[in-house]
């Protein structure tokens, strides 16, 4: 295999948790593999996680925040801070990115919410400067993204019938609203279930599953989500007659 550039974002507290072992397995996996591979570790920078106009210091003190307008302008004028504009340029560099992080409350942690929000900025992830939504040309074009998940609960309670929700539509909103609408293909998440308690035995083959996952970043099938061109009308909605049969909620939006 060749030589790729993997970012691999790690949201934890505890290096001796779950997670941290994980991200540790996942670069060295990586790096045995012949990969370069770049980490931020949130947790470890002290990542900031809330956007305030401290973010953008050409920001007037007395006039209102319009923070997509001083995302953009900051972006375009190369005037981001420099924790920000680190973390863009290690996107730039990457090939691929793997999110590390526990589901806490359905969802990722506010730390790595945070670096989403402040790192993924107007004219640089997306906006007018740079080029459509949903669509491999879109911003952040052509980087795989793997999602690498531990939750608490069991696998069944994830399920269309289960009690949580299909994984696939909890983290809908990062997998396409973050990944795919700028431009990544995002691959089917990872997950490890039952992580309060986790055996010893399951923890292996999790690593083994995670082992395999990695060793697929570069070739596995991406999740076939909908390009906005071709696929949608003018109002982004879904053009009749385009889903397969009984194809209802959010699945409408994978190719068949
Ligand atoms: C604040 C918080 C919120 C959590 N929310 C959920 C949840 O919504 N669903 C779930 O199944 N587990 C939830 N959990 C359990 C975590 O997913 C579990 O502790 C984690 O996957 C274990 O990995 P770690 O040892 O690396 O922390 C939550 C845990 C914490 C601390």
């Amino acid at each position: 295999m060749s030589t790729k550039k993997i970012l691999v974002v790690s949201a934890h507290p505890e290096p001796r948790s779950l997670n941290g072992a994980l991200t540790s397995f996942a670069i060295e996996h990586l790096r045995a593999a012949g990969h370069e591979v770049r980490v931020s570790d949130l947790y470890a920078m002290k990542w900031k996680s809330t956007v305030d106009a401290d973010d953008v210091p050409d920001h007037a003190g007395d006039g209102p925040l319009d923070v997509l307008a001083a995302h953009e302008h900051a972006t375009l004028a190369g005037r981001l801070t420099s924790d920000v504009a680190a973390e863009q340029e290690k996107l730039r560099w990457s090939d691929a990115v793997v999110l590390q992080f526990p589901m806490w409350w359905f969802s990722f942690p506010a730390i790595l919410k945070g670096w989403v929000d402040r790192v993924f900025t107007n004219a640089f992830a997306h906006g007018p400067a740079v080029p459509p939504p949903y669509t491999e040309g879109a911003a952040l074009g052509g980087r795989r993204a793997l999602l690498s998940v531990t939750i608490g609960g069991r696998a069944s309670a994830f399920t269309d019938r289960g009690v949580h929700g299909a994984l696939a539509d909890l983290l809908f909103p990062i997998q396409h609203g973050v990944l795919w609408f700028t431009g990544m293909a995002p691959l089917e998440p990872f997950a490890v279930y039952g992580t309060v308690d986790l055996p010893a035995d399951e923890y292996a083959a999790a690593r083994r599953e995670y082992a395999r996952r990695l060793d697929g970043l570069f070739t596995d099938e991406p999740v076939p989500f909908r390009s906005l061109v071709g696929d949608y009308d003018r109002d982004m909605r879904l053009l009749p007659g385009a889903e397969a049969p009984g194809t209802t909620g959010l699945d409408l939006h994978r190719r068949p």
